[in-house]
């Protein structure tokens, strides 16, 4: 059992600590978070504007470390590795999304999807960095938006882009930070699904960040962070919990309705 645990085991913190410091003041921002994440888990990690989501995922993602605490990844402590190790860790095992997308401004959809591989894949041609670009956008059904800059794709369009330039590596986390937050409710609830897919079928553990209680029940699990600290599960459901919080998601989406989603 516990060897099985082990394996299934992506992410154990234990008791991670974040102060920032502005200049003689100190900001404790987590204050001793402890979690663990399995393989394949989709998780909603809620809280406060202020409580230290971003913070949160920023030392989740590598993109940060803690002031104190052990963050265990796939079996190893990184919580203290030097920026270039963090860097190639990051290219390696994570994908991320934001709220305002992220993308090249002058760069066709293909090509902000392939960038990711100029850094990870340099075996790869040009020609094939773009060719596994176009397989990942035709898979999220903007196949015939290849060309196009962010400037002429919808905003769902190119939330999709960036969730593509984040798979293009294959990483077995995406971290998703408020990425329904710049969307509509309807195209929101087509990225949700999306991400459920991803999930559901690909097996990718994802984790998002959100203050949207209809965004967490697409999630399997809440995490609510609370004055730097997690809260229990069930005292951190989404605030209009109700009936309809125990819905299960919902089914995700086939392949002819993601090519449907415009
Ligand atoms: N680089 C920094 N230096 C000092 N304080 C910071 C820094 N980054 C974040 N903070 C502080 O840490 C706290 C948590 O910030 P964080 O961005 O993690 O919040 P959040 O939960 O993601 O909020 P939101 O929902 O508004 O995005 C805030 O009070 C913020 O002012
Ligand atoms: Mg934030």
């Amino acid at each position: 059992m516990d060897s099985w645990k082990r394996f299934m085991e992506l992410i154990e913190l234990k008791d991670i600590c974040k102060t920032y410091r502005l200049g003689d003041i100190d900001v404790p921002v987590l204050k001793g978070v402890s979690l663990q994440i399995a393989r394949g888990e989709m998780i909603a990690l809620m809280g406060a504007s202020g409580s230290g989501k971003s913070t949160l995922m920023n030392i989740l993602g590598c993109l940060d470390r803690p002031t104190s605490g052990e963050y265990w990844l796939d079996g190893c402590d990184v919580s203290a590795l030097p920026a270039d190790e963090r860097a190639q860790l990051r290219n390696q095992k994570f994908g991320f999304v934001f709220q305002n997308f992220n993308l090249l401004p002058r760069t066709s959809a293909m090509d902000n999807v392939a960038m990711p591989l100029s850094y990870t894949a340099g075996h790869l041609s040009e020609r094939q960095a773009r060719r596994q670009a176009r397989e990942v956008l035709e898979r999220l059904g903007l196949g015939d938006r290849l060309h196009h800059h962010p400037s002429q794709l919808s905003g769902g369009q190119q939330q999709r882009v960036a969730i593509a330039r984040a798979l293009v590596n294959h990483p077995p986390l995406i971290f998703a930070d408020e990425p329904t937050g710049n969307l509509d409710s309807r195209t929101s609830t087509e990225v949700l699904r999306l991400f459920q897919q991803l999930n559901a079928q690909g097996g990718i553990t994802i984790i998002i960040i959100t203050h949207d209680a209809t965004v967490a029940r697409s999630a399997r699990r809440t995490i609510c962070i609370h004055d730097g600290l997690i809260e229990d599960g069930a005292a951190c459901a989404p605030s209009d919990t109700g009936p309809e919080a125990a819905t299960p998601p919902a089914a995700p989406p086939s392949p002819a309705e993601l090519r449907g989603i415009r």
